[in-house]
């Protein structure tokens, strides 16, 4: 069965005293058994080496840039590509979040391009993708989710390094979380497309994500849903309660 994923997507928070403080007081405290549980987080670039040193020497706990370029290394300023990030031993990239798709005017196509050559420097990526308000009120939800889908889908060939993330733009910091029945609707019917356009293994095996206010008041609830793996948690990772988050994995049937 599937493995339950926890991210935590710092964003762009935290100085060196909040780092040094949440690692050692809530991440280094985390309690999970990793054969049920995975648990990645997502410190900016620039605190990635920081928080590595501050975990634990036996510690579970991964880490994911919260980008990665969709170019290879050379002349573009600023960017930091897929291959420095793996020789850095940084395993995993979040990609396409709707922060970037939104400020950063990252397309499918561009998300399509990191997704590829992640893959092919040997990251494992947490894809997301969500619909906004105004796409789900006009009932487009799943017809936007598979367009993202799609995108990450033509560019993949080791589905056993991704995760997919569905984030709906109108839960993401608002305090409006998808109801459980609307988060599993969407989940079950990533899963069925993904069973129609990949294969049935891939449907079976790769895991779905469900990110947007979750807290550990509505973690426990969510992780229950059957196609629901895991949690991609933005504030609510930056907190002591990300403990409880975590430990929500032994609601999981598995
Ligand atoms: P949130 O963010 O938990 O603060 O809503 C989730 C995310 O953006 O990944």
């Amino acid at each position: 069965m599937r493995r339950v994923f926890i991210g935590g997507n710092w964003k762009s928070n935290g100085d060196v005293n909040f780092i040094k403080n949440h690692t050692k007081n809530v991440i280094n405290n985390l309690n999970f058994d990793s054969q049920k549980c995975q648990v990645v987080i997502s410190p900016t670039n620039l605190h990635l080496e920081l928080t590595r040193s501050l975990l634990g020497k036996n510690s579970k706990v991964e880490i994911s840039s919260q980008n990665v370029s969709a170019f290879p290394d050379g002349a573009y300023t600023g960017e930091v590509s897929a291959k420095q990030l793996k020789d850095y031993s940084i395993e995993w990239t979040l990609i396409g979040h709707s922060e970037r798709r939104q400020y950063f005017l990252e397309t499918d196509d561009v998300v399509g391009k990191k997704t590829k050559i992640s893959l092919e420097n040997g990251l494992n990526v947490i894809a997301c993708i969500g619909e906004k308000l105004g796409e789900r009120e006009s009932k487009r939800t799943m017809e936007v989710c598979f367009t993202q889908l799609a995108a990450i889908a033509k560019n993949t060939n080791d589905w056993g390094k991704v995760v997919i993330a569905y984030e709906p733009v109108w839960a993401i910091g608002t305090g409006k979380t998808a109801s459980l029945a609307q988060a599993q609707e969407v989940h079950g019917e990533l899963r069925n497309w993904l069973d129609g356009k990949v294969s049935k293994e891939v449907a079976r095996s790769v895991r779905i994500i469900y990110g947007g206010s979750v807290t550990e008041s509505n973690a426990n609830d969510l992780i229950t849903q059957v196609d629901i793996d895991g949690f991609l948690v933005g504030g609510a990772s930056l907190k002591p309660g990300f403990k409880t988050i975590v430990e929500s994995y032994k609601n999981k049937m598995i």
